[in-house]
């Protein structure tokens, strides 16, 4: 099992950005993933800012694929999408060709601990209007759809920018919550719960878009919110999405912006199907529900060792917050 990931949080983007445009690095592997001790894998870095790779898809696309080519030379046979390399690759469908390796982009197993963690704060949330943005996106599609087949929301607004995929996506949701759409970021103003699923190099959700008591589930990576945020609305509470505890697990040298134990969704993924033996590809695209319920019933089955979403917490810390909504992180 290989793993594709850029060093997020250790390096600040535009620094990032700007040495990498210069420097036509090949990618490295840079740290080794173990699991109660055992090595099951590496991590390998896409030397590629975010800016760079969502501006030239065409060149990220072929440094995705050369990371990919590294960790077959490896001895890899499973590969994992990390970061904005599955966006940049459609969701890893223009690496479905490959036959030389199994490939994930990790976004089944990602749509459930989203739709786990946006399911816990319903239970407080107010009104029950929860907003997805970057909805008809890999992980947007699959949560927006999990949500509506739940039926706990009062209300589901889906945010994106192009209307016909919206449209679309409105059109095959099912579910029994009433669902809008929109494609103006300002509307999310009276949800409770925004959801951010945006592969974006900028900051897409600002102080002023958000309702007084608001909760924002953020799983971009990079981060589509600023820390910035948090003082300018103390009211709002911004929690890290898409995080899983999963207690052995160490990444020994390098850091992928986690300590020990807790992992991304995607990356908890790729290991769920390492030690279950899978072979050949398994989340290109959009996943399916039939795709999320696999990896869940996948990750019931090695519940001993984790695999659950984390305890909340806020730009990777845990003190306690609580919110007018009543929400409380510990
Ligand atoms: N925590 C984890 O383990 C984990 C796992 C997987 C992915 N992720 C992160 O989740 C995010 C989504 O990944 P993905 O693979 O689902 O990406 P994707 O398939 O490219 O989807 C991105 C979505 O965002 C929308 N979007 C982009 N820019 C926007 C903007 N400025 N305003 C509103 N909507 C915008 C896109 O639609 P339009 O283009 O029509 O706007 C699309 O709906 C990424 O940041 C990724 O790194 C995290």
């Amino acid at each position: 099992m290989a793993r594709i990931w850029r060093p997020l949080g250790v390096i600040p983007n535009q620094v990032y950005d700007r040495a990498l445009r210069r420097l036509p690095l090949p990618p490295v592997t840079f740290a080794q993933v173990q699991l109660t001790g055992q090595r099951v894998g590496e991590v390998i870095m896409v030397p590629f800012g975010a800016a760079h790779l969502l501006a030239d898809r065409r060149t990220g696309g072929r440094k995705v694929a050369e990371a990919v080519d590294l960790a077959v030379r490896r001895g890899a046979d499973l590969v994992g999408l990390g970061g904005l390399t599955a966006p940049v690759t459609n969701g890893g469908m223009v690496l479905r060709r490959r036959t030389d390796v199994g490939v994930t982009n990790g976004n089944a197993f990602t749509a459930a601990t989203v739709y786990r963690q946006v399911e816990e704060l319903l239970g407080r949330a107010p009104h029950g209007r929860v907003a997805v943005v970057g909805a008809t996106g890999s992980v947007g599609s699959a949560v927006s759809m999990l949500i509506a087949r739940g039926g706990d929301a009062a209300e589901l607004l889906l945010v994106a920018r192009d209307a016909t995929r919206l449209a679309s996506l409105a059109g095959r949701i099912g579910g029994s919550i009433p669902v809008r759409t929109t494609r103006q970021i300002a509307e999310i103003v009276d949800c409770d719960i925004v959801v951010l699923l945006t592969a974006s190099a900028e900051t897409v959700v600002r102080a002023e878009h958000l309702a007084i008591g608001a909760v924002v589930l953020d799983a971009t990576q990079p981060r589509n919110t600023s820390p910035e945020l948090v003082r300018l609305r103390p009211d709002v509470l911004l929690l890290d999405g898409g995080v899983v505890e999963v207690p052995g697990l160490r990444l020994q040298g390098g850091s992928i912006g986690l300590p020990d134990g807790l992992t991304y969704a995607c990356l908890a993924e790729t290991l769920l199907l390492s030690i279950s033996g899978h072979r050949g590809h398994f989340t290109l695209g959009r996943p399916t529900l039939d795709k999320v319920d696999e990896i869940t019933a996948i990750a019931d089955r090695h519940s001993a060792l984790g695999f659950r979403p984390a305890a909340p917490m806020s730009f990777g810390s845990r003190t306690a917050v609580v919110t007018t909504s009543g929400v409380v992180a510990a």
